[in-house]
């Protein structure tokens, strides 16, 4: 089994690299393979709202400039995603955003890319908006029907400066426990492959409340 790690960070080692390698860390002890996705090193574009992923149905964004279209395969592939992104004004990163909605957008209107696949999400924080982000990350997650694990907190860590987070002990516990709580859940679907039959999808009811 296989875990994509995408970080969102401009900085490729900083913080939330260091959180993410730490959900890692517990994944590799279970014997489930990680991979590192940088999205935050160079610009990503946002949704410009154009539906050609949608009337092509070919599970592409159809802007081709930067990294989205590489990166969805290897999220068709993986058993399970992991978010993380710094908090940057409250929010997520400008590159996260960009990256997920298109990731995400093209997913849902193409049959579910990562349906009943395993997700979880982690931020990297100075002060304040933490919560918020993790929040604004799992709501990805969730739209596409995936299976959260938690862990004993809210999945943030506190840290300005590259390595910071790693003082943050209570921070780094719920990373370790994120990542042994994610392993288990993907032995869990794993095994009952074949075992336990899951939901079927249905179509999408779009009520808008315009008439
Ligand atoms: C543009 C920008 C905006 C930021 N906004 C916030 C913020 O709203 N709240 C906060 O606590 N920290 C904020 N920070 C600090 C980062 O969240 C913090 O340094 C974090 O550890 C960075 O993670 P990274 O090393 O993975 O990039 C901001 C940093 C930048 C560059």
């Amino acid at each position: 089994m296989k875990v994509l790690l995408i970080n969102g960070s401009p900085r490729s080692k900083g913080n939330t690299a260091l959180a993410l390698n730490t959900v890692g860390a517990e994944l590799n002890a279970a014997g489930i393979q990680t991979e590192m996705l940088q999205i935050g090193t160079k610009p990503v574009s946002g949704c410009i709202h154009c539906g050609t992923c949608r009337k092509k149905q070919n599970m592409k964004c159809a802007i081709d400039t930067d990294i989205v279209n590489s990166s969805i395969p290897l999220l068709a592939e993986a058993d399970g995603i992991v978010l993380g992104s710094p908090v940057h004004f409250a929010n997520m990163s400008g590159n996260m955003k960009g990256f997920l909605d298109r990731v995400f957008y093209v997913s849902a209107v193409n049959g579910g890319l990562l349906r009943h696949k395993v997700g979880a999400s982690v931020a990297a924080v100075r002060r304040a908006g933490g919560i918020h982000v993790v929040d604004q990350l799992n709501k990805y997650l969730q739209y596409n029907e995936m299976l959260m694990p938690n862990s004993n907190y809210w999945t943030l860590t506190y840290g300005m400066n590259p390595g910071e987070v790693e003082q943050d002990l209570e921070g780094m516990q719920v990373m370790r426990m994120l990542g042994k709580n994610m392993a288990w859940l993907l032995k869990l679907v794993e095994n009952g492959k074949g075992v336990v039959t899951p939901p079927a999808r249905e179509d999408k009811v779009y009520m808008n409340f315009i008439r």
